[in-house]
């Protein structure tokens, strides 16, 4: 695989040198690029030593071969280490003046993981941390730093992880073995990125978000149609769970995008945010972003029919004829055409739907429930029993998660969040089996 090592300047760079080892050694082809300050802690002669390329940190270097293009484009993968509090502001804000950010804005599609590395008061800035929060709602993974003595005489979180601890992590986002080359890798090898990771004996636990290097698409809120300029018919789901869910996913590690129909609660800061109107809008906007997700959420309450003719003008009342009768007809079942698309094009998708229920007579609402299942064929369907004290706009929910890979119904409830977590959990387990090995 082709890494590009980018190296911040923190006296951690040091122990860059260790983690550039086990990428060669594992046998991957690493371009190392250090910061202008990186270099003043660990010299270039090193890093080429190590790495066996040239190293350079100018844009005007190798001028021929395109370098600030092409190394961002070959990328398989990235690992900044240690990510500095200047080197996460210059990322977040998208800026590009030397060869390291440059790479970073050129770096397409590839997984990206940031080890930070700097004081405690410097991580816990809150300019620190709103650029942490904007880098990951980018879909970049940025590690936790570890917790223990720092450069001078004071110690907390601030501590870049051990190199195994960073690699183990670049492996997992990449979906690459973790054993070095020639080493017998069995399946019990593939990385798990759910995996906990020991950092070291006096350090923290390095936890590698579950749903790191992943794209979650949900919809939430309910759409609403256009009868005229002024009227709809809508519904009222208030958007509470859709958003909690996002926030879950989106703590979870995820790039979350969120596509909003009406919703009486603001989006959560961190994630992409995409307003849609009216069902028709809604399915555009979901087909779009269906293309380069991992999983897609439908909490949306999509109306299930539309005016069949919108006036372009307020529909007035008149003595002079009869009151105007409202023709409805049917709009598509977005999440149906969401699961046919995936299928048709045999990609790797989770897709998860949300059902209303009501018991009767004639079944019960899990009955109904897993008929819905079956013929939306969703990979998992978060059923709400609707009806007697539960109303939309609630602050809790009790739902119950059924899956199409045939494990037992799981009961979640509690606050928004807590359904949302556990949704997120659930998700996190059905990925973890039906994602392939690399
Ligand atoms: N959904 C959709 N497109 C629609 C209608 C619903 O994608 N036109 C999605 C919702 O976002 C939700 C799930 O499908 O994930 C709910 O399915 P639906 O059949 O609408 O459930 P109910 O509202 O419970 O409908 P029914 O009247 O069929 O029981």
């Amino acid at each position: 695989m082709r890494i590009v090592l980018g190296v911040g300047g923190g006296i951690a760079a040091y122990k860059v040198a260790s983690l550039l080892r086990l990428f060669t050694e594992a046998g991957h082809d690493v371009t190392v690029i250090p910061t202008e300050a990186a270099t003043r802690f660990v010299g270039v002669a090193t890093w080429e030593a190590l790495s066996g390329h040239p190293v350079s940190n100018s844009v005007f270097d190798e001028v021929h071969t395109v370098n600030h293009v092409r190394l961002g484009h070959e990328a398989e993968l990235i690992v900044v280490a240690p990510a500095t509090a200047d080197l996460l502001a210059r990322s977040a804000a998208g800026q590009a003046n030397d060869l390291l950010t440059n790479t970073l804005l050129m770096a397409g599609g590839c997984p990206v993981l940031m080890a930070p590395a700097m004081h405690t008061e410097m991580w816990q800035h809150p300019a620190t941390q709103a650029n942490v929060e904007t880098l990951r709602s980018r879909g970049v993974t940025v590690l936790e730093p570890a917790t223990g003595r720092l450069t001078g005489a004071d110690s907390g979180p601030g501590r870049l992880p051990e190199p195994e601890a960073i690699f183990t992590a670049a492996m997992a986002l990449a979906g690459a073995p973790v054993a070095p080359a020639g080493a017998s890798v069995g399946p019990a090898a593939e990385p798990d990125v759910n995996a906990v990771l020991a950092t070291g004996p006096s350090a923290e636990p390095l936890a590698v978000p579950p749903l790191a290097g992943l794209t979650v698409t949900i919809s939430a809120g309910g759409t609403r149609e256009p009868l005229d300029p002024v009227r709809f018919l809508g519904n009222r789901s208030s958007g509470k769970q859709g958003v909690a869910l996002a926030a879950a996913a989106r703590d979870a590690g995820a790039r979350v995008r969120l596509l909003a129909a009406h919703m009486e609660v603001p989006a959560p800061a961190g994630v992409e945010l995409v307003q849609v109107e009216t069902a028709l809008e809604l399915r555009k906007a979901a087909l779009h972003a269906a293309a380069d997700s991992d999983v897609v959420i439908m909490a949306a309450a999509v109306a299930d029919f539309r005016p069949a003719d919108v006036s372009g003008t307020k529909i007035k009342k008149r003595d002079d004829v009869a009151d105007p009768v409202i023709s409805l007809v049917r709009n598509p079942d977005i999440l149906q055409e969401l699961v046919e698309v995936r299928d048709a094009a045999s990609r790797n998708q989770l897709i998860v739907g949300f059902a209303a229920e009501t018991g009767d007579a004639e079944g019960d609402v899990l009955e109904y429930a897993e008929a819905k299942l079956r013929r939306k064929a969703c990979d998992l369907l978060v059923v709400n029993q609707v009806g007697k004290d539960r109303v939309f706009g609630e602050d809790t929910n009790s739902v119950v998660i059924l899956s199409r890979s045939g494990s037992e119904p799981q009961e979640a409830s509690g606050s928004k969040s807590d359904v949302a977590a556990a949704v997120i959990d659930r998700i996190s387990a059905e990925l973890s089996r039906v994602v392939p090995p690399a």
